[in-house]
């Protein structure tokens, strides 16, 4: 906490979070977790499938609270938080997505927001007419559009192909740059993480937490191949000390 008492970090500290099913062993998914980050930086956690990305968003966003440890958001604690699937309500256009999300926002600011993730000619479209990258945009200018404390995005690249993903890693990291939103992002993609974070979680084998921690100290726009090469050589080698989740 700051002075003030508003938080200047995304703090989460979980002890241990188990699932447990009728008749089964009780699964530990995190344990020993802690992750820490200020206000307006990107950060991203990267681990392969399984190993607890999803359940810890979930713990952030407050929609799991059957965990042993505490979260302190960002100063606001506003959330957005974009799902692997998007999620929009199929009955409403585009701008109604947007506006019954966030309705204090002016037309204005979704108008900037959908033209900012080139959406604008969808406004009136309904999800249904959507491909699944332009639903994806939607659902990343719908959690922008509450304007958040904190951004939270579970693998929105995923099933997207590969010039897709890029262009919407490219359109996500303006909006970083230009809204310093607080964000953080899973990904089981390495270089996803390089592409977009200024600091990268690496995720330990299951139970996991956070084994390693590589600050990205390029700034994005001035990221090359060979500094993302270095980065992510470095961050393989990390990977390995921890032998993959
Ligand atoms: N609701 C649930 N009940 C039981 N086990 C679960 C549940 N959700 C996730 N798990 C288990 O917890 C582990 C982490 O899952 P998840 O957070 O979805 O991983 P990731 O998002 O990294 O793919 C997996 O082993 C998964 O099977
Ligand atoms: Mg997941």
């Amino acid at each position: 906490m700051s002075r003030d008492g508003a938080a200047a970090l995304l703090e989460v500290r979980v002890s241990h979070k188990d699932y447990s099913s009728a008749g089964a062993r009780p699964q530990r998914a995190l344990e020993n977790f802690v992750l820490s980050l200020p206000v307006g930086r990107a950060g991203a956690v990267v681990g392969p499938s399984g190993c607890g990305k999803t359940t810890l968003l979930r713990i952030i966003a407050g929609l799991d609270t059957e965990f042993s440890g505490e979260v302190t958001l960002p100063a606001g604690g506003r959330l957005g938080m974009v799902f692997q699937e998007p999620r929009l309500l199929p009955w409403r256009s585009v701008i109604d997505n947007l506006r019954i999300a966030a309705p204090q926002a002016s037309e204005e600011a979704l108008a900037a927001l959908l033209a900012a993730l080139e959406l604008s000619e969808h406004a009136r479209h309904f999800p249904g007419e959507l491909s699944l990258g332009l639903a994806r945009r939607v659902a990343i200018a719908r959690a922008l559009a509450i304007e958040p404390d904190l951004l939270l995005l579970d693998e929105p690249f995923v099933s997207l192909d590969d010039a897709l993903a890029r262009d919407l890693r490219a359109r996500i990291a303006v909006l970083i740059d230009e809204r310093h939103v607080t964000t953080l992002i899973v990904t089981h993609d390495l270089r996803e993480a390089i592409e977009l974070a200024d600091v990268i979680f690496l995720l330990s084998p299951r139970p996991s937490r956070v084994g390693a921690t590589l600050n990205v100290t390029t700034p994005r726009k001035l990221m090359t191949k060979d500094v993302a090469d270095a980065l992510e050589a470095r961050a393989r080698k990390e990977i390995e000390a921890m032998r993959g989740c």
